[in-house]
């Protein structure tokens, strides 16, 4: 069957993963509100295009942190591709380049810095997770910086991993023959099975809890290379991020899978974007699966939008080639939604080409 939507994806995945990577890819927290509230709350978001404007030329290119991109649409930092495919990251990484786009490359990836860096050029960003052991964080951002990794997305959503029933009722681990391969040297790179989910027990093992603004300031002080902080879904958060000199923040519940019940992202960005008044960039991820969503996210105020699930289930499903077409769709999918609302260029999407519940709340089923 032709896949017609980056969704398609995810039901091809289900067919041909094992039960146990299928659900870790797949789930949320606990009862998943969020996971479905991510998507749901799109659909609350409507168009007010704007009419007889030329779109014969549209321009969907941007520029994120002075690198020129081909779109606003990159690649979120997923861990462990490997189960999705044998080629894994390396897929991954040469199908973002291709494109023209930005890949995050996971901590906990299967395949390492260099390998990454190894498949061509393009840029990429490498997901920080922060080790008890500084003594690891520290090689590890040296080796990403060498590696040519242009910026760290610092994840500061977990400093314990969000309870997801089927990874505990799996007893997920890594299968065998698959590493954390940054970690591999460092005798950090298992997942063993555990009597609960082999991810929690690493986390609540390796993962610094005592995490706080400070260590922003340290990270700093161990790389020249700018920071995103990926995980911010309040205003206050956001002011005091921009105190600490992120480079950029980008609006993250981590695809539903750490604490449920906070918002869908696209309902926490508005407050963010207003709160950093325009001196960072901010980014989203969550949910998006539409042309139609990231242009939503930058009507709110994004600079960018990232995408998590689409790129394991299209990996899963077709390897590079699967990612390659996942982006060409969505990139087809947002020029075309460009075209329908009489945008030429991303400057010129504008929160008045759309309309809200909360900005009309008689507007849409009361109850949501
Ligand atoms: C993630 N995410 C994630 N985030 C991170 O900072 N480091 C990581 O290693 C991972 N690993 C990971 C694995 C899987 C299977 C998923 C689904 C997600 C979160 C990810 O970067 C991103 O925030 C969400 O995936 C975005 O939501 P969507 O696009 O999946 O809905």
């Amino acid at each position: 069957m032709e896949i017609t939507n980056v969704m398609e994806y995810e039901k091809i995945a289900k067919e041909k993963l094992p039960k146990m990577v299928y659900d870790y890819y797949a789930s949320g927290a606990e009862d998943q509100w969020t996971l479905q509230e991510n998507r749901n709350a799109f659909s609350r978001i409507l168009f007010r295009p704007r009419i007889l404007i030329d779109v014969s030329k549209i321009d969907v290119s941007t520029t994120v942190l002075g690198f020129n991109i081909s779109m606003p649409i990159m690649v979120a930092p997923t861990a462990m591709q490997k189960m999705a495919h044998p080629d894994g990251e390396l897929a991954t990484a040469r199908a973002t380049s291709a494109a023209g786009t930005i890949m995050t490359l996971s901590s906990w990836a299967t395949s390492s810095v260099e390998e990454v860096a190894s498949t061509g050029p393009g840029i990429r960003f490498f997901q920080l997770y922060v080790y008890k052991d500084r003594n690891v964080v520290r090689q590890l951002v040296k080796r990403a910086e060498e590696a040519g990794f242009k910026a760290i997305a610092l994840t500061v959503d977990t400093p314990r991993l969000g309870r997801r029933e089927s990874d505990i009722k799996n007893r997920f681990a890594l299968p065998r023959g698959l590493t954390l391969k940054n970690f591999e040297g460092l005798d950090l790179g298992k997942i063993d099975k555990t009597d609960d989910s082999g991810l929690a027990s690493y986390v609540a093992g390796q993962v610094d809890q005592s995490l706080s603004w400070k260590d922003i300031k340290w990270l700093q002080s161990i790389t020249s290379l700018p920071i995103l902080v990926k995980g911010v879904i309040t205003a206050e958060d956001a002011r005091i991020a921009v105190e600490y000199g992120a480079a950029g923040i980008i609006v993250s519940n981590h695809g539903a899978r750490q604490l449920d019940y906070v918002p869908a992202t696209i309902m926490a960005l508005e407050e963010v974007v207003k709160a950093v008044e325009g001196r960072l960039p901010v980014f989203l991820d969550g949910g998006v699966r539409r042309g139609t969503d990231v242009f939503k996210a930058l009507a709110l105020g994004a600079s960018g939008v990232f995408v998590g699930r689409p790129s394991l289930f299209s990996l899963a499903a077709n390897g590079e080639a699967g990612v390659r077409k996942m982006l060409q769709m969505l990139r087809d999918e947002f020029e075309l939604t460009m075209a329908l609302s009489g945008c030429r260029s991303l400057r010129e999407i504008s929160r008045n080409h759309i309309k809200t519940d909360w900005d009309f709340p008689h507007y849409l089923p009361a109850k949501l």
